[in-house]
């Protein structure tokens, strides 16, 4: 395998600069959530090169590519998100975004460069590969509606993947460098949409209508009791209400509040268990002050988590290709989400953090000065090509 690690190396290296103009040039040209048009039109022209048969417009603007091994195997699969944030960049680079008010301030840009230069790896060395590479460049992560869209689409089928691979740049972590956690990394995201709708009247007569508002504070009050006496001390959930929006005039009874909320959770029961609690003391407020309440509850994103027969196989891979040193375990899992636990919960799968740091940048991922050290994209293309030889057979 050392043979195999000093190739990986060597195209990587080789291919790196092309790697970085390509990620360049994605970020000049940032776009939102299902309109990465332009973003699939670059993966579709790169892709094509080494794929002809690919399929685009997966998912709306999403592109599949599939590359075969010489002998037969598993099918690996490999996941890219594409698309950028509605934020002003602000980090004065010379490759900054042309586009005002739109940036990718989340290193999708980076992302997309990755799986174009796994795809460039494995291809080259295709005569070595059991098994085939099936690559996913996905549209709207941000917004958590990409990968379920593509899953829709029927992304995973002919061939359906045996392994899926998923990864993110990560900041806190060195470039170079990758880190990993065992089991659950990020946290799952429902969304619920509420109504309670009560009776306007006169606010010198209160009696004589239905105060909707009134109703939607107290079950606001309410659902604190949710996490804090409910939910096993053990189990991080965080259950919230963004958004709340009742009455009309100041002497008006309010007959309509409108309320958001989202529900974040390391563990689908809990999630569950967190659904069932709203559900019922929605009931509750409604009989009690008499209002009529109507939900919509969505689940957004699954928890990402890494599957026990997977993990290990990629973080051998990748050690065998970055050195030990390099590859480190993540302090904790995130409450933040990442819809490729769609994907995660359809097929086995790792997910992978590849550090992006920039040394003196004070800087986080969805920031208007974020940067994402492209010393990442070479990182991510060994670590990943590595990984899909260690998977196949
Ligand atoms: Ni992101």
């Amino acid at each position: 395998m050392s043979d195999l690690n000093g190739r990986i190396d060597a195209i990587a290296d080789r291919i790196a600069g092309e790697l970085v103009a390509l990620r360049r040039q994605i970020h000049r040209r940032p776009e939102l959530a299902f309109e990465e048009t332009e973003t699939a039109a670059l993966v579709a022209r790169e892709l094509g090169k080494l794929d002809p048969g690919l399929r685009t417009g997966v998912g709306r603007t999403g592109v599949v590519g599939l590359i075969e091994g010489a002998q037969a195997g598993p099918t690996i699969g490999v996941r890219a998100d594409m698309d950028a944030l509605p934020i002003q960049e602000e980090t004065g680079l010379p490759f900054a975004s042309e586009v005002p008010g739109t940036s990718h301030a989340c290193g999708h840009d980076a992302h997309t460069a990755i799986a174009l230069g796994v795809a460039r790896v494995v291809h080259e060395l295709k005569g070595e590969l059991k098994g085939r590479l099936k690559l996913f460049f996905q549209p709207a992560e941000e917004t958590l509606a990409g990968a379920k869209a593509m899953l829709d689409d029927g992304a995973l089928d002919n061939p359906r993947p045996d392994f899926v691979l998923g990864y993110h740049n990560w900041p806190a972590l060195k470039a170079g460098t990758v880190g990993y956690l065992p089991g659950i990394v990020m946290a799952s995201s429902d969304a619920f949409d509420i109504t309670l709708k009560g009776k306007a009247g006169h606010g010198a007569h209160p009696h004589q209508g239905i105060d909707s508002l009134v109703g939607a504070a107290a079950f606001v009050s309410q659902l604190q009791s949710v996490v804090s006496r409910e939910v096993a001390p053990m189990l991080p959930a965080v259950v919230t209400i963004g958004q709340l929006n009742a009455g009309t005039a100041r002497n008006i009874i309010a007959a309509l509040a409108a309320m958001k909320g989202s529900v974040r959770t390391l563990d689908a029961g809990v999630a569950r268990q967190i659904e069932a609690a709203i559900r019922r003391m929605l009931d509750g407020i409604a009989t009690s002050m008499r209002l009529k309440a109507t939900m919509t509850w969505t689940r957004l994103a699954p928890v990402v988590s890494n599957d026990p027969r997977v993990l290990p196989r990629v973080v051998d891979a990748a050690r065998s290709i970055l050195g030990d040193a390099n590859v480190s375990v993540l302090p904790g899992p995130s409450m933040g989400s990442e819809d490729f636990g769609w994907f995660m919960e359809a097929v086995p799968g790792a997910h992978l953090r590849i550090g992006s740091r920039i040394e003196g940048l004070d800087t986080a991922i969805h920031t208007s000065n974020y940067d994402c050290n492209d010393l990442a994209i070479l990182t991510g293309v060994k670590a990943v090509a590595r990984a899909v030889f260690g998977l196949a057979g």
